[in-house]
């Protein structure tokens, strides 16, 4: 497990003082004083520089990147160097009324575990007291309210606008399958996913909540595109299986929400091995060290890793999240970890929850 370690808060700091080598123009205050750096971020030694490109007079950071690109790199400490803009938000975006956090669960690969890990988390959450809800998104393969063991027909909230959540294990939740007959998806294509994911967000009667954790469909599809134009989310959790299959889509899907200027708040490695009921040893699955890799790659942390598990199968055709059915047991541990992590990073204050 990844922690943020003292040695990188130290090469935070060198790599700060070897910026401070650089001026803007002859005369100028150094790159640091002069507000042209948006962050410095050290991750087991992968230092990831993020420059202001509003503060760059007529340079696309082409230059400023070639002359902070050597320094960073000969940082004592440093394994790797990623220098780039501070990706800019789309301006249309906005937050979900009365939600603290919205975070997405996601990963470029179709069943590897989103769902899975959407709906435990939320419900460890929960569990754990925060003011939780659980929306699915994935308006052609809604999965949400089985998982949460719900079914019917959305109401109308009191207001007589919006729609009314339902409520299952202390989560609120919303799934497209409350939409239509059971059994039947969204036929929404195009514009109508362009009109519908807002509503999602913005026309359920939610309430106040801490975190809203959104179940994300596989890929990078017009759903992920209306959500990241329209919706303020506070980070993305993505979820990858340990072969190299795998970690390539992953790895396509961190890229879109990068881009779109959503941070990544870390990796989830799921059916990370399998363990022997007899002797306890866990044995490789879908091949080994996925996640360690784009968490070298990208500088960012594993939150958690499980292994396949059926019981956490199981509990999903019982329409209980594992966390809940089996409390006790090492995966609802595993996803409290992961929720703490989660809550440690984005973190709701004192005066939010009175
Ligand atoms: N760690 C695990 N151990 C055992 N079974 C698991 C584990 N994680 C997920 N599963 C099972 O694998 C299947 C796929 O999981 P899930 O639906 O969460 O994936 P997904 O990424 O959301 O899929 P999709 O891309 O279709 O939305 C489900 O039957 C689920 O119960
Ligand atoms: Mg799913």
């Amino acid at each position: 497990m990844n922690v943020i370690r003292p040695d990188d808060v130290d090469i935070e700091q060198r790599v700060l003082a070897a910026l401070r080598t650089v001026t803007v123009g002859p005369d100028g205050p150094d790159v640091v004083d002069g507000g042209l750096i948006h962050a410095v971020v050290a991750t087991d030694g992968v230092v990831r520089v993020l420059f202001e490109p509003e503060r760059l007079a007529g340079d696309d950071g082409g230059g400023l990147a070639a002359a902070i690109m050597p320094l960073v790199r000969a940082v004592p400490g440093v394994t790797r160097a990623v220098v780039k803009a501070r990706p800019r938000p789309p301006a249309g975006r906005r937050p979900v009324p009365g939600i603290r956090h919205v975070v997405a669960v996601h990963s470029g690969k179709g069943g590897v575990g989103k769902s899975t890990v959407a709906a435990n988390m939320a419900a460890a959450l929960a569990r754990d007291g925060a003011r939780t809800g659980l929306l699915d998104i994935d308006v052609y393969g809604p999965s949400g309210h089985v998982l949460f063991g719900l079914a019917g027909r959305a109401e109308t909230a009191a207001d007589g606008r919006r729609i009314a959540p339902k409520e299952a294990f202390g989560v609120t939740v919303m799934s497209p399958g409350f939409l239509v007959p059971e059994g039947q998806a969204l036929l929404w294509r195009g514009s109508l996913v362009d009109a519908g994911i807002p509503q999602l967000f913005f026309d359920v009667a939610w309430g106040a909540l801490d975190y809203l954790v959104v179940d994300m469909p596989p890929g990078t599809s017009d759903v992920h595109l209306a959500t990241l134009a329209r919706v303020a989310l506070s980070g993305v959790v993505t979820v990858t299986a340990p072969g190299q299959v795998s970690v390539e889509d992953v790895r396509r899907g961190m890229e879109m929400f990068a881009d779109l200027a959503v941070p990544c708040l870390g990796l989830v490695e799921n059916m990370a091995g399998v363990v022997c009921p007899g002797c306890g040893h866990t044995q490789p699955l879908f091949g080994a060290g996925g996640a360690d890799e784009l968490a070298v790659g990208t500088g960012l942390p594993v939150l958690a890793r499980l292994p396949f598990v059926p019981a956490l199968a199981a509990a999903a055709e019982k329409g209980k999240p594992a966390v809940i059915a089996e409390p006790d047991g090492p995966s609802a541990r595993t996803f409290t970890d992961l929720a703490r992590r989660l809550r440690s990073r984005l973190p709701v204050s004192v005066e939010e929850t009175l």
